[in-house]
């Protein structure tokens, strides 16, 4: 078959607010930190002598401080990595804990080592000769740590800064990693702060008084504010240190309390970390590019599995929609004013008085069917509900989930008999122990309880998973449950396990408890979906997350594009922040810029708090909503691209959302630049125009390389490596560039809901071509049948290169790296090419060509040209 087709030629106040700083505690509240923050080096540790296991693949160094003996085991992993573990071995020490799950289960073995020892150094390197490009370097005395990539240090640790506490009581461990080669620090999600670590030992920051570590300790950070180092809902101990010539990580698994400063001296920077429990398993991170360290975090953290296509949609949510007809008249509102929307959440007030996996009679109404019919209503307009489920349990006899859980699944006090009591929405609550595999299993078994899905887990797709740092009502403990109280890390036979040695993983525990029993609803037939609050290193296994309780204001808005970027960095890839913000009624300025800007974050959700006046997007003035909408309807063009990064996560790790620095090691980072991808960058507004006109806008690399702005009809290029001043022209205006060279794909016209694409997805390429001689451009385009685990399974996706060289035209080609795809029931339509290029002679503009392809069937064995001759550029299509 042969085509020929002719080209077409074609102002908001900030309130005063704050978090409560009275429950919340600072440095020198806190034991471990007053400790350890700055504890002079009083005795030296000793190396007595070091040996290698049997198979070659362990160093032990045996080390001796006042009196009491260490080892410090050593191994080599693949991809540059190293394990370092020290634990205290002299007579009657105490046994740390050492968590459990939160590493992938296939992470790499180490790997076969050889060891020299002369001249007062330990070596340390691979035996394979191919990966010899990293090692480990030990100078004996005083004792010190080097961890180099092709011969140069990256990571130091100078045994001189480490503590490790051998009393019974106090168990805390402190060191510094020094990052030789690093001019920015990254890391330590989660904190509503720029993403590069700021220099904490200065007396002030930004102008402002600080002097406060960075702390991970899940909190419930109730109006937390804005650029500010206090603990948040979720950890991920990791940071990487970046310069332009090279970028190494470390990962420190241990989920108990910590506090970390960060300093900076000439040329290099490093970390110190203060650690409340538990046991000191750091990982290090060679690199040595940013794409590097985020594969190697991710090879031993796990990657997110391919959302639903749905997720990817538009979310609305309130605290809460009362009634089941509120909730269909949401829902009919959106359609009649044309808002595209995937999913309709309904918060704690759904359930019979804050019983979780129950209803209240508002949606079952009298005779019980109630919530089946709105199921029903809402699967046939093909949008999905997703329900909140929280980790406490209402004390009530009652109550089944209560009785069946008590005295068997819940964490318990100090004495490890009692239950633990605390309270929550629902008064006083038991916690789910859900380090206890049983205990996961008793609560996960309740989202298959027919009583709770009423016939239709397949529109009751999402659970949402909150308060889980555990947030407890309780001031003397910083609103969580006491250090003290116990886990069972066996059954219910003992428990064995202080809180504080897991604190930070409780939520991970919940989220994994919940994937575990959405799998077995589902009988593995789909992708789970979960929104969690609180996280930890790992999580994007199971959950996606959100920034948490955010203010409806500049600040914080401007913060969500740091706290997503960096937790995508970190693995979590799936993150979003409320829109426009939960608390607050901010005015439709800030409201729409928060629209515009969320439509970049990957996980897209309108929230608000139930004080708030109602703000579903239809209730806003006819030319704000005209706004909103088409911000929206914006999201939902670009589901091709998100979707084809997800992939991509899966395979590598690859953040889905990335900083500058990420592809152009070096740059200056930009907290409110966000690139989707390598090819595309989007620049919201976050400023109201009653303060400045324009936004200033970096576009990344170096020139002869350029940008095309594509948000409006300036058909503007914009030359690498420089700044532009762009002004607003209208409340539309939010910037968007593509990449010259690249090839994006989108679903270039209105739908409301993903539903209406799933089956036969109709796509237009942008064709941006590298430069004006060179008129080449290439991209990737993924796609599967959108919920299921068969895209892994049995490998039922369709993953090509998308390539345009004139010669050759566009083609479509199984992407080698992924040859064993099997897409014979994949189906793309292509409605659309457009084909940007630079205007010869012209340094700043391009010309835009339209192409109708007019639907034509793709698949991998179709081949698209492009044939340019003098007039014209003429596609082809055969089969
Ligand atoms: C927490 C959540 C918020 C939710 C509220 C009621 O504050 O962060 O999103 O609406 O609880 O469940």
């Amino acid at each position: 078959m042969l085509i020929r087709l002719y080209i077409i030629l074609g102002v908001y106040a900030a309130s005063s607010y704050a978090a409560n700083h009275t429950v919340f505690k600072t440095c020198t509240q806190v034991g471990v930190c007053n400790r350890l923050r700055d504890m002079p080096s009083t005795a030296q540790w000793t190396y007595i002598k070091h040996n290698v296991n049997g198979d070659n693949t362990l160093v032990t160094v045996k080390l001796e401080i006042q009196k009491k003996t260490y080892s410090l085991f050593i191994g080599l992993l693949e991809n540059h990595k190293v394990r370092l573990q020290l634990k205290d071995t002299s007579r009657g020490a105490k046994k740390r804990h050492e968590i459990k799950d939160v590493l992938y289960p296939d992470i790499p073995k180490s790997i076969r080592i050889t060891t020299e020892d002369d001249d007062g150094f330990l070596t340390i390197v691979p035996n394979d000769a191919t990966m010899r490009n990293h090692s480990v370097l030990i100078h004996k005395s005083p004792l010190v740590l080097n961890f180099t990539y092709n011969d140069k240090t990256l990571v130091v640790l100078n045994s001189s800064s480490l503590n490790m506490s051998y009393d019974k009581t106090i168990r805390d461990i402190g060191f510094t990693v020094k990052f030789e080669d690093a001019q920015k620090l990254y890391g330590l999600h989660h904190h509503a702060y720029n993403l590069e670590l700021p220099d904490t030992t200065l007396k002030t920051v930004n102008g402002s008084h600080w002097n406060e570590p960075f702390r991970l300790w899940n909190s419930d950070a109730r109006d937390f504010e804005a650029d500010s180092p206090m603990a948040l809902y979720g950890s991920v101990p990791a940071i990487y240190g970046h310069s332009k010539k090279s970028t190494a990580g470390i990962f420190l698994h241990n989920a108990a309390e910590q506090w970390v400063d960060i300093s900076y001296s000439h040329g290099s920077a490093s970390a110190r970390f203060m650690v409340d429990s538990g046991s000191f398993d750091l990982f290090v991170m060679l690199g040595p590019k940013p794409e590097d360290v985020v594969k190697q975090f991710t090879d031993l953290t796990g990657r997110a599995h391919m959302p639903q296509l749905w997720t990817l949609g538009y979310h609305q949510s309130r605290w809460s929609y009362y009634t089941k007809e509120e909730v269909l008249e949401v829902v009919k509102n959106m359609t009649q004013n044309d808002f595209p929307l995937d999913a309709i959440w309904l918060d704690i007030d759904y359930t019979d008085d804050k019983k979780y996996f129950t209803w209240s009679k508002n949606f079952t109404g009298e005779d019980g069917n109630g919530v089946r019919q709105m199921l029903k209503i809402l699967g046939d307009d093909g949008r999905k509900l997703v329900a909140i489920v929280d980790p406490h349990i209402k004390v009530d006899e009652n109550y089944g989930v209560y009785e069946e859980g008590k005295n068997k699944h819940f964490v318990k006090v100090k004495d490890g008999r009692t239950d633990f009591v605390g309270k929550c929405w629902p008064g006083n609550s038991s916690y789910v122990d859900f380090l206890n595999s049983a205990a996961r299993t008793y609560y996960g078994n309740h989202y298959s309880d027919n009583s709770f899905n009423h016939g239709h887990p397949e529109v009751l797709a999402g659970i949402w998973n909150d308060m889980n740092e555990p947030s407890v009502d309780d001031d003397q403990h910083e609103w969580t449950m006491p250090s003290d109280n116990r886990h069972s890390s066996k059954g219910n036979r003992k428990f064995d396990v202080e809180h504080r040695d897991i604190h930070n993983m409780y939520g991970f525990l919940h989220t994994m408890a919940t994937h575990e029993g959405l799998i077995n609803r589902d009988k593995n037939g789909t992708r789970p979906f979960i929104l969690t609050r609180s996280h930890f290193a790992g999580s994007q296994r199971f959950a996606a997350m959100w920034t948490g309780d955010n203010r409806a204001d500049w600040p914080h808005l401007k913060n969500s594009y740091s706290e997503c970027m960096l937790s995508n960095l970190m693995g979590h890839v799936f993150c979003g922040a409320d829109v426009p913000g939960f608390f607050g009624d901010p005015d439709p300025e800030f409201s729409y810029r928060a629209y515009q800007a969320g439509i970049w974050l990957p996980f897209f959700r309108g929230h608000a708090h139930k004080d708030a006046k109602p703000r579903e997007p239809y209730r806003y003035e006819p030319e704000v909503q005209e706004i909103i909408r088409n911000a929206i309807r914006m999201r939902y063009k670009y589901i091709p691209t998100w979707y084809t990064l997800f992939y991509e996560h899966t395979l590598t790790g690859a953040p889905v959302i990335r900083p500058l620095f990420y592809h152009y090691p070096g740059t200056v980072n930009r907290n409110d630049h966000i690139m989707l991808g390598r090819d595309i960058l989007a620049r919201p507004v976050f400023e109201p125009s009653n303060e400045t006109k324009t936004i200033e806008v970096h576009l990344p690399g170096n020139p002869p390389d350029f940008w095309y702005r594509v948000d409006d009809k300036s058909s503007k290029i914009i030359i690498a490596g420089t700044t532009e001043i762009i002004p607003y022209v209208d409340a539309n205006t939010s910037p968007v560039f593509y990449r010259a060279g690249s090839i994006v794909v989108l679903w270039d016209y209105d739908v409301s809901s993903t539903a209406e694409t799933v089956r036969s997805p109709r796509i237009t390429l942008y064709v941006n071509c590298k430069d004006d001689k060179n008129h080449t451009a290439s991209g990737r385009l993924y796609h599967d049948d959108g919920f299921s685990f068969d895209y892994e399974n049995k490998n039922k996706h369709l993953y090509v290169d998308i390539t345009f060289t004139e010669e050759t035209g566009l083609k479509f080609e199984e992407v080698p790296e992924d040859p064993d795809q099997d897409s014979e029931d994949m189906k793309i339509y292509v409605d659309k090419v457009i084909y940007n290029e630079r205007n010869s002679g012209s340094t700043y503009k391009s010309t835009r060509h339209e192409i109708d392809v007019d639907g034509n069937l793709f698949s991998n064995i179709d081949i698209v040209q492009a044939i340019r001759n003098d007039k014209e550029l003429v596609y082809k299509l055969t089969r």
